[in-house]
């Protein structure tokens, strides 16, 4: 049975039915283009909003072991927040997630060149990312929950990357308490594609202060170390002995400000982690977060290579979100599932090409529970 979409005009601040999604209005662009705010809202009562600004995800409220729901991402409560936002939060990434190294890369033997809009490097997209444009959006039915479809034409050349794209996301809130996204793109010339999403979690709610009581667990033998431009240098390193082993479930803070060359070059983690596939699995467990004091546990599942472990360590407290909450260093992580940054410059990573005729999908999946 499909969902039933309720437009109501002054519908902020109204308790959404179980099983339903909302859709309120959420601002003006500075090129005065309406966007609108989707409020999911699961059998149980589980809540995601999400704008279609930039397909933002605004807000995710799970249970803690209590059953008392809390909002565990960082956000804005208006589209200027997100319009003003240098970091990415909630943000979906694109067209290329992470760097590209020197700002430019090669296809079928033609330079491209991008913005430098991260130093000497490309990060998220350049300028104007996926995660600053106006998708289209629609409420789909879904037989597991609530749905929403975004979609986007990123056109030949925008940011200077070829072929025109078209891309679709579906969010999905299941009855499970699990935000799903799916990606999907086709492009009419070869090109390059990395999306992906960037919510900052907090699972002791955005206003809890810092998140190195967070225990890690991340599913991989290996990383990819980086320059000092966070660019990768192409290595696939060893786990084993260093700050980046979380194989075992270990506090975020354990090892952050350890003495390590690449620690120091991330400032904490910022890092690609290289996942443990399990061959003939749809969607692996990327990693697994618990916090002690809610009892809430998310694990990440995706079909992707990878995932960056970005620890906030470039908030500063400048940006206030939700509420007028000031977000400081380290308030918040992210699991950025993804292939690995730089590689259409790096021959030996999984490609990221797309070309005609071919489509482009990836899945990954936030799963909420919580433990004793
Ligand atoms: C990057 C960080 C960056 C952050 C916000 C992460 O994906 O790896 O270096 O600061 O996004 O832009």
């Amino acid at each position: 049975m499909g969902a039933t979409l309720m437009t109501t005009m002054a519908a902020s601040g109204v308790t959404a039915k179980p099983g339903s999604t909302k859709k309120t209005p959420f601002g003006k662009t500075p090129d005065g283009e309406a966007v609108d705010l989707y409020t999911l809202t699961n059998k149980s009562g589980v809540e995601a909003a999400i704008t279609n600004y930039g397909g933002s995800v605004v807000s995710l409220k799970v249970p803690d072991r209590d059953g008392k729901l809390g909002d565990v991402v960082l956000g804005f409560d208006s589209v200027d927040g997100y319009v003003n936002n240098t970091s990415y939060l909630g943000a979906l990434i694109g067209r290329y997630g992470n760097r590209i190294g020197h700002a430019e890369f090669k296809l079928d033997g033609k330079t491209y060149t991008l913005a430098k809009n991260n130093g000497e490097n490309t990060l998220h997209g350049g300028t104007k990312g996926f995660n600053k444009a106006v998708w289209t959006a629609k409420e789909i039915p879904a037989k597991d929950g609530q749905a929403l479809e975004l979609t986007y034409l990123s056109k030949d050349g925008e940011e200077g990357f070829p072929g025109n794209l078209h891309v679709r996301v579906i969010y999905t809130l299941t009855d499970e308490n699990a935000l799903k996204i799916d990606y999907f793109a086709t492009t009419d010339k070869d090109t390059v594609v990395n999306l992906t999403n960037h919510s900052y979690f907090n699972l002791a709610g955005p206003a809890s202060g810092d998140i190195l009581g967070h225990i890690m667990m991340i599913e991989a033998d290996k990383f990819t170390p980086v320059d000092s431009g966070l660019i990768p240098t192409g290595e696939l390193r060893d786990v084993a002995g260093t700050p980046f082993d979380f194989r075992k479930p270990t506090e975020v803070g354990a090892r952050i400000n350890s003495d390590d060359e690449q620690i120091k070059l991330g400032g904490g983690y910022d890092h690609n982690f290289v996942l443990r596939r399990k061959p003939g699995e749809a969607v692996s467990l990327a990693a697994r977060v618990t916090e002690p004091k809610t009892g809430r546990v998310m694990e990440v599942w995706t079909t992707q290579p990878g995932v960056q472990f970005y620890t906030g360590n470039f908030l500063d407290g400048s940006l206030h979100g939700k509420s007028g909450i000031s977000y400081t260093k380290r308030s918040a992580f992210c699991l950025e599932t993804q292939h690995f940054p730089d590689s259409p410059n790096k021959p030996k990573f999984p490609s990221t090409e797309l070309k005609p005729g071919e489509r482009y999908h990836t899945t990954t999946i936030y799963k909420f529970s919580t433990e004793k």
